[in-house]
């Protein structure tokens, strides 16, 4: 019910543009989005790297419904990789291939992902590959690997709600590409996804202890204290060292959790999106999960 009030929100130009104007809801969306433009997102990623914090640019944008729109986002990103170097930002790039046409053709996705890491190659980038929807994870996963033995630069994600996790996190650590650890966002059925959420968080402790001991320079992806807890107790048993691997969390969440990461020496990466379409961004994701509303008032009130 909450989520389908939420999605027909994000449909609404008269709230859009309430939201897009009003000072209330820009201290809401500053909170979780940098801002509109590039310059705004090196801004934040310069400051989070004062603070020691690493950063991956995210560009926002809506599922490309042509080659043409499916070109541009890419042209966002290879400038993104451009600014990062000559700002000498420590931030990677994270791309969702929905945004590269992968909706759209495999092949024209991919011919857009390698010029996107030609120009990782010519300014020393790092490109991460979100992992969408399960109808995607095949597909993508072909892709990142692909991009992986021509170009390295890769981290692949893998969603620990989904029960084919384990193998593909095998397959990724024996071709050593790095892996980004998440629970999953989206709405899955059961027919592939744990539908409980304690299952899920089994899986991510078992998924996270095989990528602490196998993985190359794998991403723990969480805000939840437990999963940080079962991370941390496992690298302070076996390893391994702090500089080898990361926790990666979303800009604005569980500030003192980021806090109290970096205060013990741990490695953080955050995720920051900018660009135009955070207005959807931010609805959809309060909508995947009605839930993340209490987690806004908690969090705002925790700051
Ligand atoms: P969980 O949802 O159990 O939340 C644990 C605690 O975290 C909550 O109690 C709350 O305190 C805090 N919290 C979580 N979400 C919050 C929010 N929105 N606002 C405020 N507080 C919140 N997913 C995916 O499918 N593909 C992907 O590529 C990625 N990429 C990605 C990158 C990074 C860096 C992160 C951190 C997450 C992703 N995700 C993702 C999203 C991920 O799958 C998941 O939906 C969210 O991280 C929430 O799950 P948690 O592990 O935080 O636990």
């Amino acid at each position: 019910m909450l989520r389908r009030l939420l999605l027909f929100l994000s449909e609404r130009r008269a709230l859009r543009r309430w939201m897009e104007t009003s000072p209330a809801a820009a201290v809401l969306t500053r909170r979780f989005v940098a801002g509109q433009t590039l310059d705004r997102e090196v801004e934040v990623c310069r400051r989070l790297n004062a603070e020691g914090i690493l950063a991956s640019l995210d560009h926002l944008g809506e599922n490309v419904t042509s080659a043409e729109e499916a070109r541009t986002s890419r042209d966002f990103y290879v400038e993104a990789l451009r600014r990062i170097a000559q700002e000498k930002l420590q931030a990677s790039v994270s791309i969702k291939l929905t945004q590269f046409g992968l909706n759209l053709s495999e092949d024209l996705c991919r011919e857009n992902v390698a010029s996107l890491m030609e120009a990782a190659v010519a300014h020393d980038g790092f490109v991460e590959f979100d992992m969408e929807s399960h109808p995607y994870v095949d597909r993508t996963l072909r892709i990142v690997t692909g991009m992986h033995a021509r170009f390295g630069r890769v981290r692949a994600v893998v969603q620990a709600y989904l029960y084919r996790s384990a193998e593909d996190i095998d397959a990724l650590c024996r071709d050593r590409i790095p892996v980004r650890l998440c629970k999953g966002a989206y709405r899955e059925p059961p027919s592939v996804a744990f539908p409980k959420k304690s299952r899920v968080d089994a899986n991510y402790m078992r998924l996270a202890a095989t990528l602490l001991e196998r993985g190359v320079n794998p991403g723990i992806a969480t805000h939840d204290p437990n999963m940080i807890r079962h991370a941390l107790d496992h690298v302070q048993r076996h390893g391994p060292a702090k500089d080898a691997f990361e926790f990666q969390m979303l800009y604005g969440i569980r500030r003192d959790l980021q806090r109290s990461l970096t205060g013990a020496g741990y490695r953080l990466r955050l995720y920051v999106p900018y660009g135009d379409a955070w207005y959807p961004y931010l609805m959809r994701r309060l909508a995947e999960r009605p839930a993340n509303l209490l987690f806004l008032a908690r969090n705002l009130i925790r700051k």
